[in-house]
């Protein structure tokens, strides 16, 4: 249920991080992965890296920068070269330049939380979706995250952005379910990378969403690899337009954790 022997996929932000724990779990699983960031230096050894732990020639990198739609349009193109096609897609890079109430936020900030976290995973998919569609097969993940269902003072255009991505995943869903392509979103809650090293790092952040989180702790990058998995293989044939949150409880936890 969970092989994915033979699949190719292409993970975005995946030199480090939650992409990269994806890559290497689907790798591990038997799947070809694309390994794409804007640091090609930080590709190569990630692509490395995987093919020394499961096999050469399991991982590609293909730098591009997500904002930029001539780099996807060659990454898309370069992944279909090499591997015949692409099965499995995880939007997974995003941007967040603001840290603050909304009511600080330049429209400039607003404008690249958006373009990077729902515009770019809009052309992304779109550039992938048209041959999934035509071989009727093929399972597209956008990694959201759990702000995209709370309120937040600190990172409202973030979590704006992330509930955009939850609806886009529905709309599109919707849209190409006739041809046997599913989308659906991960929503995690605070895991331990460089995206979120100033919550994790803070004595007060770190204690507070510890003791609010039934599991009493934030997670590790490998633990959203599994749900990625699921919604990649045939184990999750059937799911299609949802949300998977992987928080350690966080959001079912009442005010005080208890
Ligand atoms: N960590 C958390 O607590 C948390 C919680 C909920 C949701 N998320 C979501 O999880 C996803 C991954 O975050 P992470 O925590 O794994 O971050 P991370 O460790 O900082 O990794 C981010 C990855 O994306 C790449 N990247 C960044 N900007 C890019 C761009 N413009 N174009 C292409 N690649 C880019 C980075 O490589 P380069 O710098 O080389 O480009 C890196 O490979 C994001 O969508 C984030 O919103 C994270």
């Amino acid at each position: 249920m969970f092989d994915l022997t033979g699949a190719r996929a292409l993970i975005s932000g995946s030199s480090r991080g939650i992409g990269l724990a994806i890559a290497t779990r689907m790798a591990e699983a038997g799947a070809r992965v694309t390994i794409s960031s804007r640091k090609s230096d930080a590709c190569q050894a990630a692509a490395d890296a995987i093919n020394q732990a499961h096999g050469d020639g399991l991982a590609i990198p293909i730098p591009a920068d997500i904002s930029v739609r001539a780099d996807l349009e060659n990454l898309v193109e370069t992944a279909n070269s090499a591997w015949g096609g692409i099965d499995l897609l995880i939007c997974n890079a995003a941007s967040n330049p603001h840290y603050g109430p909304l009511a600080g936020i330049t429209d400039e900030q607003f404008r690249k939380v958006f373009e990077n976290n729902v515009l770019s995973t809009h052309w992304l998919i779109s550039l992938v979706a048209p041959g999934m569609r035509a071989r009727r097969d093929g399972a597209i993940t956008i990694i959201s995250s759990i702000g995209g269902l709370t309120g937040s003072a600190a990172i409202g255009a973030y979590n704006i952005s992330k509930a955009a991505d939850m609806q886009l995943a529905r709309n599109l869903a919707v849209e190409f379910g006739k041809d046997n392509v599913r989308v659906n979103c991960i929503a995690p809650g605070l895991v331990r990378t460089a995206f979120s090293r100033a919550l994790w790092t803070n004595p007060d952040v770190l204690g507070g969403y510890e003791a609010k989180t039934p599991l009493g702790r934030i997670g590790e990058a490998d633990e959203i690899a599994g749900t990625a998995i699921f919604l990649s293989a045939r184990a999750g044939s059937f799911v299609t337009g949802q949300t998977i949150v992987v928080d350690g409880g966080v959001t079912i936890a009442g005010v005080t954790g208890a």
